[in-house]
């Protein structure tokens, strides 16, 4: 059955038979994406148009009289995963799963495949990457570990064409299938290489399609572009059930999954995993282990954040070096660039504490991404220690709260948990907004979180630095570049 295909531009939608760089019919460059002609559809279409308003089919109803299906879950296993998923994969689901080359998406299926498994569900692992030996090779690694014990009883297909893995899925009919990755599978109806829009799109679509058809829990693996965008997949986001992106730094062992998009759950959880030998193991207790090993040294801070419902204690590190360049460095991981340069400028506008001429590090450690506005005071208590060369006060030992532009510390979601995480993990009192509750030390300003945090005041310059606020002072503080 093969299919016709045309070129649709994705800017107007204009609809060639042929590729060309330049729609011809608005002139945007490298617009056309190749798609297949679905029959069905357009017979479909057609026969709508000539019933014209008097096509019967499903009279609207109120939403009270329909009915409340529950959600049937599987427990992948992984009670991180099954966190951020919502409680579980759901059949008929699909599920994107992204992440930088090498970051563990690999394992993490296998993982959640050999658990299922074991459990006596039916599964299927595509792999269009590796062959089924090397797959073999991790499977044996795996399955030593508790979690995955049926990796080895997982059947595999090492395979790359759409319409032979479509087969193969209708005979097995899994309850979980695997398709690693989404941009190596090619369908023979379109002429696209494997992991153009064209072929992406189709591929997502025919498997959906199918795993819908039979209540097949699909994991679409897809990788991302260095810049963090789900390259390819990004143009399935809009047709998946839920997109995962799996982060973290591959020399360090942290890795964290985060939901984007979720129609079965929330998107605020996150979970937390770690690279060992024998595959990825859930840190349950993260905070205790970011706070034993803060530094404590001039420039960290530990920040009481919230990632999703939980609270968690992460160290917020700074350095702040003199700058050999024209346009100093704002070097961020873990966090926002935009923020830091929001920070850094409060932080020289209402802190005193100027950074224009000087290179500025910070990294949250760990390889934990925090997406709230609730870092800032931790970011502003950093840069100012290590601006300074001053180690922060005992206690307070931690803080939280978002800086507002004219240099006043501002409220932030869930204080109340913050604070008793800090508590637990014997950190004392906290440097929080106003009434963030028992427990806190409240500031109402920058200036007034920056005198309880240095209580000697912020004397000691190191050499350099000096020079740094001195040219500050002359200047607006440097963005980001
Ligand atoms: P992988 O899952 O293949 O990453 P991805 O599919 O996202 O590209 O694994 C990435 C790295 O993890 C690989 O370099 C080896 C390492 N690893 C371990 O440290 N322990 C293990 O048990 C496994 C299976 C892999
Ligand atoms: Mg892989």
């Amino acid at each position: 059955m093969s299919r016709k295909t045309v070129h649709v531009c994705s800017e107007c939608g204009a609809q060639e038979a042929k590729w060309h760089g330049q729609c011809p019919t608005c002139n945007a460059w490298n617009t056309l994406v190749e798609e297949a002609v679905r029959q069905e559809a357009t017979a479909g279409t057609r026969r709508l148009r000539a019933v014209g308003s008097t096509a019967r089919g499903q009279a609207p109803r109120p939403l009270r009289d329909v009915g409340s299906a529950p959600v049937e879950r599987m427990s992948s296993g992984i009670g991180e995963l099954d966190r951020v998923l919502g409680g579980g994969l759901v059949p008929g689901s699909l599920v994107l799963l992204g992440g930088s080359p090498g970051i563990g998406k690999s394992t993490l299926t296998n993982m959640v495949l050999g658990h299922l498994a074991g459990a006596g569900h039916r599964t299927l692992y595509v792999s269009g990457e590796e062959s089924a030996e090397q797959v073999r090779l991790r499977a044996e690694r795996l399955s030593a570990g508790a979690p995955a014990r049926g990796a080895l009883d997982v059947p595999i297909l090492a395979e790359t064409d759409l319409e032979t893995i479509l087969h193969a899925l209708e005979d097995e009919r899994p309850e979980a299938c695997v398709i690693d990755s989404v941009q190596t599978l090619r369908s023979a109806e379109l002429s696209g290489a494997p992991g153009s829009v064209g072929q992406v799109r189709e591929v997502a679509a025919r498997i959906m399609e199918l795993a819908k058809a039979q209540g097949t829990a699909v994991i679409l693996v897809g990788h991302v572009t260095k810049d963090g965008a789900l390259a390819g997949p990004r143009v399935l986001e809009h047709l998946v059930d839920c997109v995962l992106q799996f982060e973290g730094e591959r020399e360090r062992p942290y890795r964290e999954l985060r939901a984007l998009k979720n129609r079965f759950g929330s998107t605020n959880e996150a979970g937390l995993f770690e690279m060992r030998q024998g595959g990825l193991v859930e840190v349950l207790d993260a905070s205790a282990r970011f706070v034993a090993e803060a530094t404590r040294a001039p420039g960290s801070v530990v920040l009481a954040t919230m990632e999703g419902s939980r609270p968690l204690l992460v160290e917020v590190q700074a350095l702040v070096a003199p700058s050999e360049l024209e346009q100093p460095r704002r070097v961020v991981s873990g966090l926002d660039r935009n923020r830091l340069a929001l920070v850094l400028a409060i932080l020289g506008r209402h802190g005193g504490i100027g950074t224009g001429a000087a290179d500025v590090f910070v990294n949250v450690v760990g390889g934990v991404r925090v997406d709230e506005p609730g870092c800032d005071l931790a970011v502003a208590l950093a840069v100012a220690g290590a601006s300074r060369g001053v180690a922060l006060a005992d206690s307070p030992r931690a803080c939280f709260g978002e800086l507002g532009l004219t240099g006043e510390l501002r409220w932030v979601g869930h204080p109340e948990r913050r604070l008793e995480e800090a508590e637990r993990h014997g950190l004392g009192e906290v440097i929080a907004p106003p009434d963030s509750g028992p427990g806190s030390r409240g500031a109402a300003t920058l200036r007034e979180a920056l005198a309880i945090a240095m209580p000697g005041g912020p004397q000691r310059r190191p050499e350099g630095v000096v020079r740094a606020s001195r040219a500050l002072s002359e200047e607006a503080p440097a963005g980001a570049r």
